[in-house]
């Protein structure tokens, strides 16, 4: 994997597909970020409700620098690419350097579900993570109730690798994981 040319695109990073610009969160998105982060319609899957300033904090750590550090998250925003609006976010993170393993994940505004925005968003991502990042291998993780996510998965060609029992914790129950994985010669774009 090519850790150096990772974090020099991720400086800057922009990735355009028909309807989407994937960009680095800007000033402009902090107050939509922050709405979706409250959005338990969005977050239910993803954790529980957060007081206001530590997700304020959240949003504005996504501004700043990412070095790939082991486990921090790169945010980046999914806009419309009519209006540069904020529709949600992808966002990946470099696992474990030794494993050249990156981890994805997505989330979108319940207005523009269901329209292939995240299939074509993490398209687009996963071409750019294999392509010129040179990632061995994705993996995704998402409650095994979510069927959204994880359908999303398998539409992108991930394979199910594994159920993590009781991996973690949502509104005080905690919840069966699924794992999933995919392998740079794995990978053809999938065709809509
Ligand atoms: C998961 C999520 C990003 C999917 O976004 P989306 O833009 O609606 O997904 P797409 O329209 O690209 O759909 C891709 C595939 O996912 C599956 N899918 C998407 N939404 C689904 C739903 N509500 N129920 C069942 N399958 C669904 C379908 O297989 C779909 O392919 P199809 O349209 O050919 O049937 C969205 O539901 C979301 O943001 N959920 C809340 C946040 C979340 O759970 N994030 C993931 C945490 S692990």
């Amino acid at each position: 994997m090519q850790i150096g040319r990772l974090v020099a695109l991720a400086a800057d990073l922009r990735l355009t597909t028909e309807r989407l610009v994937i960009r680095r969160v800007a000033e402009r998105d902090v107050a939509t970020a922050i709405a979706h982060e409250e959005d338990r319609r969005i977050m239910r899957w993803i954790r529980d409700a957060l007081p206001r300033d530590e997700i304020a904090a959240r949003v504005r750590d996504t501004l700043g620098p990412w070095g790939a550090d082991d486990g921090r998250w790169l945010v980046l925003t999914a806009a419309a690419s009519a209006d540069d609006a904020m529709l949600g976010i992808v966002c990946f993170r470099v696992t474990d350097r030794d494993q050249e393993t990156i981890e994805i994940g997505y989330r979108l505004h319940p207005d523009h579900q269901r329209r292939g925005l995240a299939f074509e968003a993490m398209t687009a991502l996963i071409t750019f993570l294999f392509g010129a990042a040179e990632a061995r291998r994705i993996v995704a993780l998402c409650a095994a109730d979510n069927e959204a996510s994880w359908r999303l998965m398998e539409k992108l060609g991930m394979r199910r690798e594994g159920l993590l029992r009781e991996h973690s914790k949502l509104a005080g129950t905690w919840c069966d994981e699924l794992v999933y994985g995919l392998l740079r010669r794995e990978w053809t774009p999938p065709i809509d």
